[in-house]
């Protein structure tokens, strides 16, 4: 089912997501819909907390193919090393009609738990590291316009603010 992924300034997603403990039906319907979600936006990843649900669940596939088999489905990912840098443009599925060049690290070891609980290990690097930082941000309610400067924030909130006096 495709959910309504929030957006932008939503407080729901500047809230800290909680670890999954198990790996439940209701886990297994949220990846479902999470990737449903993603696919139908369409994006290259997607956190649980953009749907409304606090749980340290995130989804990518920077394939292109929009199918499930290039899904990378990570539970309560962390990174566990990285180095690097890289300075790419980054957009959210949360923050429509938007983009900025993000500072991230380029290469990213991350370790977690697949959907049928066993432990993954991702080395990535480029767009997939970058993926991944900018999904594991969510989890904490970090959004990528957060990363930027004082300045370029500002240009983006009076983006915001305009728009929405725009709808009014
Ligand atoms: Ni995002």
């Amino acid at each position: 089912m495709i959910r309504t992924i929030l957006t932008y300034p939503s407080p729901e997603l500047k809230k800290k997501s909680a670890p999954v403990t198990i790996i439940t039906d209701s886990v297994r319907e949220l990846v479902r819909d999470m990737a449903e979600s993603m696919y139908a936006a369409p994006g290259v990843g997607l956190a649980a907390p953009q749907l409304g649900v606090h749980q340290r669940v995130i989804i990518i596939d920077i394939s292109g193919k929009n199918e499930p088999p290039d899904l990378i489905v990570a539970i309560n990912p962390t990174i566990i090393h990285a180095d690097g840098e890289a300075y790419e443009e980054e957009g959210c599925l949360s923050v429509p009609d938007y983009a900025a060049n993000v500072k991230r690290h380029a290469r990213v070891i991350v370790k977690a738990l697949d959907l049928e609980g066993a432990e993954r290990t991702w080395k990535a690097e480029d767009l997939l590291a970058i993926a991944f930082q900018h999904e594991i941000d969510h989890l904490d309610g970090v959004l990528f316009v957060d990363h930027l400067s004082m300045l370029k924030r500002e240009l983006f909130q009076r983006k915001v603010r305009k728009a929405a006096e725009e709808k009014r």
